[in-house]
């Protein structure tokens, strides 16, 4: 039975903590391009299949912004979704390299949906895919990294993207990824980073798991350099089984797994919360398909499957995923997954016909599934407090835009300036040092890093120091950009450390 509209009780319990409701309140958004009819498909089984939903609809993407909401979401959409604690989401447009942000990354931040589930599973023979054996669920962080979406224009020549990470986003979503693993009889949880490059950012959130995954002695633990560990995913993605990885690595690696299991048009996703989870396809909203019932729904609906499973319904998410299953079996395919394997070449609403019409039966030659109540899966919020370090300012890095390709000329400017607090160490540009040591070969952009540590006989850097220092830069027409302070963590060097320190 699903049924529109009607109101729901509005607390902030979490979904976790509830007890199976007769009904279970969600929001709909139907997306842009093929969103609206992928989703029409999907509601039309989950209702055959008796799901006990009582849909609300908000407007995202392009319809929202037709109203005049530029944030591509409704301001009343805000309250449905705190009321539903759980939103079927179709595809909405993102647009590329300008405009504004992401609604998709929007939503996940704002209702703070930490942890996004992406299972890759092949089904050989009856999709095409060079990895039979393949079933790999990727798990990626959801909230942090680049994904901060925090750039600066700096000179003329060079642009930045932050990367911010935090310990315990790390934690948090490494121990759901463990947490995961165990309920769903999965025995390995593989991370992958680049920290031997990124060794602040990515060593943490390396060091991080090794810490959660020592708590799991009943799972196998293994890290991998994610460019290896991508080159092995392409080939050997049978010997993986969780995987769990910073939002970036994340989102291209689960691209990568659901092409190599078959086809991104069946690929989905929960992006699960302490308070609000959202369910979607991975695929984008294809706007050329849109309009010609030629969308493969099956990502959206296996969506709609872990969907099921959260909301604490797991009987009716087997029953349509096993119906799914068999209709794939039994050749019937939509133009995306259509190949001499096939026997039935069907458009999405047709698609959905099939599915309905298997409800109840299982597939024959691909494994059924069983569902237990995905609620079972700990959303740890309650992570023990980390202690607070011994802090200290021991110098800073100044970004300067000078515009001549010589260090030594820039050394000339600001050494008259540095005193009496500091003096200047080195200068990098773009992380390589080039005075007092360099390379005549290195090619300078107008972008530089200058760090000033302590002057000799100076043992405490104040905050007034560095305020001080910009003023008499600014005094001399020397263009600084942007500073960043150089701390110590319990003598720990809070930053990465320049040729020869
Ligand atoms: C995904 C998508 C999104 C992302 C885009 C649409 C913002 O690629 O869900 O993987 O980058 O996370
Ligand atoms: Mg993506």
């Amino acid at each position: 039975m699903v049924t529109f509209n009607a109101t729901v009780p509005d607390d902030t319990t979490p979904a976790s903590a509830l007890p199976t409701p007769a009904v279970t309140p969600i929001a709909v958004a139907e997306g842009d391009g093929i969103g609206p009819e992928i989703m029409q498909a999907t509601l039309r089984v989950l209702d055959a299949a008796g799901a006990k939903l009582d849909v609300q609809h908000i407007a995202v993407g392009v319809a929202a912004q037709a109203r005049g909401f530029s944030s591509g979401i409704e301001p009343s959409a805000w309250g449905a979704l705190r009321r539903t604690k759980v939103l079927l989401k179709a595809p909405v447009s993102t647009p590329q390299g300008k405009g504004l942000k992401s609604l998709n990354v929007t939503v996940r931040k704002a209702l703070g949906l930490f942890a996004n589930v992406r299972p890759c599973r092949a089904y050989a023979p009856f999709v095409r895919t060079l990895h039979p054996q393949m079933d790999v669920v990727v798990i990626r962080e959801n909230e942090e990294d680049v994904y901060a979406g925090i750039e600066h224009r700096q000179t003329d020549d060079v642009v930045q993207c932050l990367k911010l990470m935090s310990a315990t986003g790390s934690e948090r979503l490494i121990r759901y990824a463990c947490e995961y693993a165990r309920a769903n009889g999965r025995r390995k949880v593989t991370c992958m980073t680049k920290d031997n490059i990124m060794k602040m950012t990515d060593g943490m959130f390396h060091r991080v798991f090794e810490e959660v995954a020592a708590e799991y002695p009943d799972l196998e633990a293994e890290h991998l350099i994610v460019d290896i560990g991508a080159a092995r995913l392409a080939t050997r993605p049978e010997t993986f089984d969780v995987l769990v990885l910073p939002n970036l690595y994340g989102d291209i690696l689960s691209d990568v797994a659901a092409e190599l299991a078959g086809s991104i048009g069946m690929a989905s996703s929960a992006n699960i919360g302490a308070h609000v989870a959202m369910f979607e396809a991975v695929h984008g909203s294809a706007p050329d398909l849109a309009g010609k019932d030629a969308a493969n729904p099956s990502g959206l609906l296996l969506a709609a499957v872990q969907m099921l499973a959260h909301i604490g319904q797991p009987s009716v998410a087997a029953r349509v995923h096993n119906a799914w299953l068999r209709t794939i079996e039994e050749g019937v395919h939509t133009p995306d997954i259509h190949s001499p394997a096939s026997t039935m070449r069907v458009g999405t609403q047709r698609f959905a016909d099939e599915v309905i019409a298997r409800l109840g039966l299982e597939p024959t030659h691909l494994k059924p599934v069983r569902y237990t109540d995905a609620r079972a899966v700990a959303v740890s919020t309650s992570q023990a407090p980390r202690p607070t370090a011994r802090k200290e300012l021991i110098g800073v890095d100044v970004f300067v835009h000078f515009r001549e390709p010589q260090p030594s000329a820039l050394a000339t400017i600001l050494k008259p300036h540095a005193g009496p607090a500091f003096s200047l160490q080195m200068i990098t540009n773009r992380g390589v040092m080039v005075w007092p040591d360099g390379q005549p070969e290195t090619y300078c952009t107008d972008h530089w890093r200058c760090r000033f540590r302590p002057a000799p006989g100076n043992t405490a850097v104040r905050p007034q120091d560095v305020a001080a220092l910009l003023a008499r830069f600014a005094a001399a027409n020397i263009e600084f950009i942007k500073t960043e302070h150089l701390y110590t963590f319990n003598e720990v060097a809070g930053f990465s450390l320049g040729q020869g320190e």
